[in-house]
């Protein structure tokens, strides 16, 4: 008979054996009522004379993934989890955790308070919490180095990457690998034995071979940091981590709980974490359109057509083939066709010679790619995407053909940067077929792709697009019709500050040097050299059309902004620099260079009000939309939780006034938030 421990958790005893099933769907987080139930299991297991041993496991699909983040922020309340896996671990009777699905977090916490460890063969294990900017907080720190050993638990906590059963069982953290539908039976039977034999029981808090190897290592803590040292830069997890791992290896695990306790404590509370935790929901939040029905019929899509095989189209191409679609790629002459699927055959190859692909899979891919020089071979195809040049008479000239060919109920889309979807929907008479697909360069690579929403596009052909772009590995975001969409809009006017700020006086590093302080893997001018400044058109004298007038179009061509040597590293270039002195010159522009935080301000401010104006326009649906778009289309710093929730925790009150006082208007939605006190995310 199964007795409710807690909303979530039940306990059925089979011959003496105490199985506690934990019930908390989607992925059975370690919410309250779970803390409850393994609490009172525990007690249960304790206490009753019929019981000789416990075995953990859950419904559903997984073992618990993790603490409940979504708990975090309306305030947690005992007990803790800590306390419950110490109760758990206490326990004089053996305790094996039967995992599957992906234990994560809290739920190998909770693993590595039960003596024994029984892995399902498809389980993965992984304490992922330095992706939230957190640290293990359930005694994860202290226990899995005293388990693994230091240099293995740092590699899981500070990457936060999780490892498969047969890895985990080499590395000691399970005992037992088993076949999927085998677990819960071969668990209950190594609880039964572990019963019978009797004697001490295993607990990870008190072993002491692995932290005594490791105390003899005398710089295991700081090779560890050189080897993986980009894994710290910025983020302040990872010191933390090493900090606690330190402790295990050197303090009584009652000391070293403390110092795990104070430690997560600290990064709770800090501003990385936060923005972090917003990144991880608003990542899985952008795929929701509120109007569109859940159950919208999808349009299936069996085959593409692709216009163009330029940079994006051979790119948006490589995304279909690599999941098994045929793709039919369309160009207007063989040169450029050939060129096209040349590149593809190359990038392909490059994949494979990194041992990521085999000969194989790069012939069945190449396999699925169809070039043609005709566009009636789209006549079949059940989704298009035109990646012609950015005009909008070629685009006219694509899309009144692209109506004559194709079949009912065929997607048309775009991938046009900037032009306007509605008007290209104006080229056929079936504007509800019609949508914007924007992918970023390099297509086959960059996560992000928005799913642009024209006035008339039918509720399947957006749901599609949406649900297509998870299909392809990249995260959807939705966007209405406007100049530059969102990604692109957001960032224009950091391009454009950053060139008022070289009139200014700062220096070209000063910029770059600050935004990569921030986080960015490059500044705003490093940036523009390696896309290239002939893509980037600004109104007035600018210096990048100088640049390009003396045929500097920067990395690919002459360098730009910078000089670059053959190993590709930049010094400001002198020519630059001559364009710059003489266009402030002109402008009678007064020469001062701004400090690191006048900069952030000069760069982030007009991303941030252009992104309440985006808001306020309804062109993005939510804040977390513009974050995940700046975040996976502009290699904005997760840690910063992107431009929207980055302006949250920096202060509202503060950029609008900033943006006064550098002379900008404020959005009115941006002005509204910060007199009331709120916020954007
Ligand atoms: N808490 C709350 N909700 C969670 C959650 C968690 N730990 N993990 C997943 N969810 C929710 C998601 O928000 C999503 O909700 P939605 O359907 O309403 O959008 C739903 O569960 C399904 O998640 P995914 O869409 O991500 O499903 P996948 O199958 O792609 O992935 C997963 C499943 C691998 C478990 C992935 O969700 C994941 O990596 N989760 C986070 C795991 C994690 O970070 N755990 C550590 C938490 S911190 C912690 O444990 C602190 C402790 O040390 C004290
Ligand atoms: P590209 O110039 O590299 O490629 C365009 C290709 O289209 C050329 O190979 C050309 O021969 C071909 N073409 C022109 N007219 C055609 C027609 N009528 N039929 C068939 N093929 C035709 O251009 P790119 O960079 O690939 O851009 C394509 C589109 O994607 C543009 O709308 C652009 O704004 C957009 N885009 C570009 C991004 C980038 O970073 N390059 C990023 C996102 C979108």
């Amino acid at each position: 008979m199964s007795e409710t421990l807690s909303e979530t958790v039940s306990l059925t005893v089979e011959n003496g054996i105490a199985i506690v099933a934990i019930d908390n769907p989607p992925v059975n987080a370690l919410g309250l009522s779970v803390r409850q139930g393994l609490d009172a299991a525990a007690d249960r297991i304790g206490s009753d004379a019929g019981i000789k041993a416990g075995v953990i496991t859950a419904k559903g699909r997984t073992f618990p993934a993790g603490a409940d983040i979504a708990e975090f922020d309306i305030g947690m309340r005992e007990p803790w989890l800590p306390g419950v896996v110490d109760k758990l671990e206490a326990l004089d009777k053996p305790v094996v955790a039967a995992i599957f699905g992906t234990a994560l977090g809290g739920g190998l916490e909770v693993a590595l308070g039960c003596h024994y460890r029984v892995a399902a063969a498809s389980a993965k294990l992984g304490l992922p919490e330095v992706k939230l900017g957190l640290l293990p907080g359930a005694g994860g720190t202290q226990r899995l180095p005293r388990v693994v050993g230091a240099e293995a638990a740092l590699q899981m906590m500070v990457t936060g990457k999780p490892v498969k059963a047969a890895l985990a069982e080499k590395m000691g953290l399970v005992d037992k690998v088993v076949a999927d539908d085998a677990l819960l039976a071969e668990a209950v039977a190594l609880a039964r034995a572990a019963a019978a034999e009797g004697g001490p029981l295993p607990r990870a808090s008190q072993k002491s071979d692995m932290t005594a190897k490791d105390k003899a290592d005398a710089d295991l803590f700081d090779r560890f940091k050189a080897e993986h040292g980009r894994l710290f830069r910025g983020v302040i997890a990872p010191d933390e981590i090493l900090d606690c791992v330190k402790a295990a290896v050197n303090l009584p695990f009652a000391e070293g709980m403390a110092v795990e306790s104070a430690n997560f404590n600290k990064l709770f509370v800090s501003d990385q974490s936060k923005a972090l935790r917003h990144v991880f929901f608003a990542m899985r939040e952008t795929a929701k359109v509120p109007d569109i029905a859940r159950d919208t019929p999808l349009i299936d899509v069996k085959s593409v057509g692709v216009i163009g095989a330029g940079t994006m189209g051979g790119g948006i191409a490589m995304n279909f083939a690599n999941i098994g679609i045929p793709v039919t790629i369309v160009e207007v002459k063989q040169e450029a066709l050939d060129r096209g699927l040349g590149v593809i055959r190359k990038n392909y190859e490059a994949t494979a010679r990194k041992g990521r692909l085999s000969e194989e899979d790069v012939e069945t891919r190449m396999g699925l790619l169809t070039g043609s020089l005709d566009m009636e071979d789209l006549a079949d195809v059940d989704l298009v995407i035109e990646a012609v040049f950015e005009s909008m008479e070629v685009k006219e000239k694509v899309f009144s053909r692209l109506e004559t060919i194709c079949k009912p109920g065929a997607i048309l889309a775009s991938n046009t940067s900037f032009l306007d979807i509605d008007h290209i929907a104006t080229f056929t008479s079936r504007p509800e077929m019609v949508l914007g697909l924007h992918f970023f360069s390099p297509a086959n690579v960059m996560p992000l792709l928005e799913v642009v929403r024209g006035e008339k596009s039918s509720d399947s052909v957006i749901a599609t697009g949406m649900k297509l772009a998870g299909k392809i590995g990249k995260t959807p975001v939705l966007a209405r019709v406007c100049d530059g969409f969102i990604a692109n809009r957001l960032m224009f006017p950091y391009i454009v500050a950053s060139q008022e700020m070289l009139l200014g006086g700062t220096s070209m590093k000063a910029v770059d040097a600050t935004m990569n302080q921030y986080g960015f893997a490059m500044g705003p001018i490093s940036m523009i050299d390696l896309v290239g400044l002939d893509i980037i058109k600004l109104p007035s004298r600018n210096i990048m059309a100088e640049l390009v007038a003396k045929d500097r179009l920067g990395q690919k061509k002459n360098g730009g902004f910078y000089d670059y040597d053959e190993k590709r590293r930049g010094t400001p270039s002198p020519v630059a620099q001559d364009i710059i002195t003489d266009i402030a010159r002109e402008r009678g522009i007064e020469q001062r260079e701004l400090s690191p935080e006048e900069i952030i301000a000069g760069l982030l401010y007009p991303v941030v009000n252009e992104g309440a104006k985006i808001l306020e326009e309804g062109i993005a649906l939510r804040a977390g939309d513009i974050d995940v778009a700046a975040i996976l289309g502009y290699n904005w710093p997760a840690y910063q939780g992107g431009p929207m929730c980055w302006a949250d925790i920096h202060g509202l009150p503060k950029i609008v006034a900033g943006l006064k006082a550098m002379g900008l208007k404020p959005a009115a939605l941006l002005e509204k938030l910060a007199a009331e006190g709120k916020s954007f995310t």
